[in-house]
């Protein structure tokens, strides 16, 4: 259970989310709404840990995580994932790498790693592209490239930013199915940030909206 308790975010003095509370259950679907600018992205980086409320307290499984102003437990120490809006791939790295980068960061030893990377290959449907650079990939398989080095460390909460608002809407319709598959298949939270209703009407078991400012 991830629980968010009046939290208050500020921005050079400016409040972001004001007096804010969501509690969200083990393996739910949640689906975050809201204008540009409403704070979408700010709630997936208080959740992961990147940043600290100003006020309130953030619980993750009855652990105190962030509370008024201080991180306590830091992102890699929360088992989340996250794809972020732009992907974050790493260019330089061909697909393997990139998924096997925070396998190695927790000192997981080689061969674990190479299965690891090929059970997630084969989860996202991308086997045989290992070798494969970020820049030979389509959209669709950067993507798929994205979700699989999220969960290579088996998060039990996975966060996603708009992941796939650049896709053509076939690819779109495709990939989300696919996104419920995974959920439905490894049981982790979900907490998925979109501007789509369609989106969120086939991935949200809940959904939320955040009120506030189009920038
Ligand atoms: N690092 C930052 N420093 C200052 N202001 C920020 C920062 N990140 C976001 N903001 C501001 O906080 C508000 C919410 O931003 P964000 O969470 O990115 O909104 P959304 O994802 O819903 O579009 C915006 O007004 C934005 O300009
Ligand atoms: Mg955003």
């Amino acid at each position: 259970m991830i629980a968010l308790e009046n939290i208050t975010l500020l921005y050079e003095g400016r409040e972001v989310l004001k007096d804010f509370s969501l509690n969200i259950p083990p393996k739910e679907r949640l689906v975050i709404l809201g204008a540009s600018g409403s704070g979408k992205t700010t709630l997936l980086r208080l959740i992961a840990g990147f940043v600290a409320p100003a006020k309130g307290e953030i619980t993750i499984n009855g652990s105190i995580v962030a509370k008024e102003g201080k991180i306590l437990i830091p992102p890699h120490k929360r088992a989340i994932g996250m794809v972020f809006q732009d992907l974050a791939l790493w260019p330089h790295m061909n697909v393997e790498e990139n998924i096997a980068f925070g396998l190695k960061v927790h000192k997981v030893p080689r061969k674990t790693r190479k299965e690891k990377v090929l059970e997630m290959l084969r989860l996202v449907g991308l086997e045989g592209y290992e070798k494969r650079r970020i820049d030979q990939l389509s959209g669709g398989q950067q993507q798929r490239v994205a979700f699989a080095r999220a969960l290579a460390l088996s998060p039990k909460v996975l966060l996603m930013d708009e992941p796939l608002s650049s896709l053509d809407p076939e690819l779109n319709r495709r990939l989300r199915k696919e996104i419920v598959r995974l959920q439905e298949v490894l049981g982790f939270t979900l907490v998925y940030v979109t501007h789509s209703e369609e989106e969120a009407k086939e991935i949200g078991e809940r959904k939320i909206i955040l009120k506030g400012s189009v920038d």
